[in-house]
């Protein structure tokens, strides 16, 4: 799938927007400050009506007017949709494709796009939270039930965690019916994590030795409390209760649970070794870009045709040989390329990329 063409008002710095882009390379580039995330941002934005950086739509939109909105061609199995978002400041939102309102959960069958931004190049070196929520976005993306037993957990733990703080006579009663629930949804979310994983090992190995040029082995493994205990997933809720039980008496000292998915990790190996403790800065990121191209794969072999790719600002991180061979990897994916020069356009041919230059917000096609 590619995006064909975008419409933007208002969102953040960029005031009226008209652009149609390259199905290949699109490269935007301009001076610190101009606008060009904020590109990337409203495109990333509508396909899942949701930022890689901002949790208040309402921010999204420009400091002093009421709306903002994207519009996009998307060009998909030889169809074209359209995709509307209006995001209003009294917090009102809408989304529409091809007219019809839609719940911003459709987006992402309709449009896909993977964003890479300097923080994901931390993914393996971070601690396990970004690891967490890498996972819990990438699957939620794939699956709503996964994104519903998510939020159902957490409403849980909420719960739970206040049972603990409180301590109010026959708490632990309440606990023991709480911990049923909390149990069900745990299981049922670190099976779907264990299983997400294991799809992406399929591909990572192929596509980190493209990278690294090299033949490192790179494996992933979950880490869980419950897994620990060897057990097989049918037994995972059993196990997932057991442990809440075993843990009660420290749950009930420390107020809090500390037991369960929120407190789950997974580990990259690199040659067999912990590759956060002992992986060179390259190696981590290239494994960080393992991991999220990947992602693309997963997504290919699902749904028939390649997401869209955004690289904001990451490929100044990155040393010339990957650059060139990450690139290289993306030649059947639209991509989208922010830099602060041009320079990138050196690595494509005359026919591959549009150039596109930003500054206080506006857009010009640069004509080659
Ligand atoms: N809601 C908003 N309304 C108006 N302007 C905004 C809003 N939010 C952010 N901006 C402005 O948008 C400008 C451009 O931001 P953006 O992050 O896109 O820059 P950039 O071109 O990616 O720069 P860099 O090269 O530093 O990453 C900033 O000056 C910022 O103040
Ligand atoms: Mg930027």
């Amino acid at each position: 799938m590619y995006i064909q063409e975008v419409f933007i008002k208002h969102f953040r710095n960029l005031s009226d927007i008209d652009l149609l882009f390259h199905r290949q390379y699109n490269i935007i580039h301009g001076q610190n400050a101009q606008g060009k995330t904020n590109l990337v941002e409203a495109l990333y934005y509508l396909s899942c009506a949701k930022s890689h950086r901002e949790n208040a739509f309402v921010n999204l939109i420009h400091y002093e007017k009421e709306f903002a909105l994207i519009r996009g061609v998307i060009h998909k199995h030889n169809i074209n949709s359209k995709i509307e978002i209006l995001l209003e400041k009294n917090g009102k939102r809408k989304i529409k494709i091809d007219e019809n309102n839609t719940p911003a959960s459709m987006l992402y069958d309709e449009f896909a796009a993977v964003i890479f931004y300097p923080d994901d190049l931390r993914i393996i070196k971070d601690g396990p939270e970004k690891r967490r929520r890498y996972l819990d976005v990438s699957i939620s993306k794939i699956n709503k039930n996964y994104k519903k037993a998510l939020r159902e957990y957490y409403r849980l733990l909420k719960h739970r965690n206040y049972l603990l703080l409180e301590q109010k006579k026959g708490y632990e009663e309440l606990l023991e019916i709480f911990d049923e629930q909390v149990a069900l949804f745990g299981a049922y979310i670190t099976k779907k994590r264990v299983q997400y994983l294991a799809e992406i090992q399929q591909n990572i190995q192929k596509t980190h030795n493209e990278i690294a040029g090299g033949n490192e082995q790179i494996s992933i493994r979950y880490q869980s409390a419950v897994l620990e205990k060897n057990t097989n997933t049918e037994e995972l809720e059993q196990c997932y209760k057991m442990l809440l039980k075993e843990h009660f008496k420290e749950d009930s000292y420390r107020k809090i649970t500390t037991q369960g998915i929120h407190k789950d990790d997974f580990h990259v190996f690199i040659n067999g070794r912990f590759a956060k403790q002992f992986g060179s800065q390259g190696q981590q990121k290239t494994a960080a870009i393992a991991l999220k191209l990947s992602e693309i794969e997963l997504y290919e072999a699902h749904n028939g045709t390649r997401p869209i790719v955004l690289l904001d600002d990451v490929l100044s991180e990155l040393d010339e040989q990957r650059q060139k061979r990450l690139l290289q990897m993306l030649y059947k994916t639209q991509v989208f390329i922010t830099a602060t020069a041009d320079e990138v356009k050196k690595e494509f041919h005359k026919t591959e990329y549009a150039l596109f230059h930003i500054q206080e917000g506006k857009v010009s096609q640069t004509v080659r």
